[in-house]
């Protein structure tokens, strides 16, 4: 599949988003080992948080779905049953590494697998802190999936993990094997990354302390189920909010999206880069709740800036958006202490440069980021390399280019925003939708 998008749209009007992947992803995860039933409104309906419905299913706990709503049947911390094959997270890297945690310490082995792209994704960064909490986990020779996990059931003890990148899958793994761990988990990270495990399990009544860069837990304790409302999915907005921004005369109100502190870097950047963008806050977070606003976003001219290295945890899935947002700046834009970036579904720094120079945007990479010098957008064709906030991202260039602009290989949208070009061409981007014959 691929988008075509001829240029001169702008986008006007107001739409919700769907529901965040990341909250999405966990509420699945705590739904399903807390007592009781737990009722969730503005699930995520697409591919990564199915696979990890699915999951659930095959441990034995009952979920109902209907369209975003689901009903999910508590087993409690110790009602998972052992699954009858391999657990398949397709393209998740959060659904995998997280449910990774969930299981070290169950009393069953599990075969955790993901399709061609999660294949090829570090897995050492958990198998590590996972076998110093005594864990029995296998990844293939190279450090990838498939995860082959024996089962350690009261074999966990708690661990004091540095962690060596920012990385809030790493974060919330260890957190997830430390409900079954002795003693206290403990992690500290070099910077802030998102909070939502951390939020979700005080939410559920689990005690967690977190004290600066430092979050910990003692293992035991039981989670009692709870009603979520999951709020709209901010890295989804952020193609939209670098539309607004870029399309000629556009002007967007997103409604209802969560802006929690340690996910919202994009709204400090791109307002760095001069742009026009009010947050209305829609609802207060209570305790262990997420901030939730309404995003108001007018079109205006943007200047290229060094990106602050301490923001890009704070935004780490927004970067090939941010990476169009510059490509229509006056000036450079630097980022750098980005190498992670590299190891997400694509390596986002090459993706991003090589489409960017296939549309008439000079960029050059370094180990750790890239420069964008901003200036006019030709258009032509452009391969996403399979990745889904690759695809969406270029397809708002569209809005800025001479000529149109084509994204190779965009199935994979489907993984977060299966309606993504029905959205975009509602509020007016001129995308079509195209099977490859
Ligand atoms: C996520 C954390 C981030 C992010 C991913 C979702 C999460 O990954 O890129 O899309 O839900 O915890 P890292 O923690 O590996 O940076």
């Amino acid at each position: 599949m691929r988008f075509a998008v001829r240029p001169g749209g702008t986008l006007r009007g107001s739409a919700a988003m769907p529901g965040d992947k990341s909250l999405s992803h966990r509420a699945l995860i705590l739904g399903a080992i807390a007592d009781g039933v737990t009722r969730v409104e503005g699930f995520l309906e697409a591919q990564d948080t199915l696979a990890t419905l699915g999951a659930m299913r095959a441990l034995g706990v009952g979920v109902e779905r209907s369209g975003a709503t689901l009903r999910i049947d508590g087993v409690g911390r110790d009602g998972l049953t052992r699954p009858e094959g391999a657990l398949d997270f397709g393209n998740s890297g959060t659904g995998l590494r997280l449910v990774a945690g969930l299981l070290a310490g169950q009393a069953f082995p599990t075969r955790l697998i993901g399709d061609e792209s999660l294949s090829r994704r570090p897995m050492g960064r958990i198998r590590e802190p996972l076998r110093a909490m005594g864990a029995r986990i296998r990844t293939s020779e190279g450090g990838t999936p498939p995860l082959q996990m024996e089962g350690a059931k009261n074999l966990l003890t708690g661990i004091d993990y540095e962690m060596p990148v920012a990385s809030a899958q790493v974060k919330s793994c260890l957190l997830l094997a430390g409900l079954y761990a002795k003693g206290v988990t403990r992690v500290r990270e070099p910077a802030p990354s998102r909070d939502h495990t951390e939020r979700m399990l005080a939410s559920f009544d689990y005690p967690v302390e977190r004290a600066g860069s430092c979050v910990a837990l003692e293992g035991g304790h039981r989670l009692r189920a709870r009603a979520i409302r999951v709020p709209g999915d901010l890295s989804s907005a952020a193609f939209f909010m670098v539309g607004a921004l870029i399309g000629r005369d556009s002007a967007l109100r997103l409604e209802g999206v969560g802006v929690n502190p340690t996910r919202s870097g994009v709204i400090r950047i791109l307002r760095d880069m001069g742009g026009r963008i009010a947050v209305h806050p829609a609802r207060d977070a209570a305790a262990g709740e997420e901030p939730v606003g309404d995003l108001v976003v007018h079109a205006g001219e943007l200047r290229g800036i060094d990106i602050a290295p301490e923001l890009v945890p704070l935004a780490i899935d927004e970067f090939p958006a941010l990476c169009i947002a510059a490509a229509c700046a006056s000036g450079v834009t630097r980022v750098r202490g980005a190498a992670e970036l590299r190891v997400k579904e694509s390596d986002r720094l090459e993706a991003m440069a090589r489409g960017l120079r296939a549309i008439g945007v000079e960029a050059r990479t370094v180990a750790d980021g890239i420069d964008i010098h901003g200036g006019a957008i030709e258009g032509g064709t452009v391969d996403s390399s399979g990745d889904h906030r690759i695809a969406m991202a270029f397809a708002m260039a569209g809005l800025r280019s001479r000529e149109p602009v084509v994204v190779e290989d965009c199935a994979n949208v489907a993984t977060s925003f299966p309606c993504f070009a029905g959205t975009a061409a509602a509020l007016g981007l001129r995308i079509s939708q195209e099977e490859r014959g």
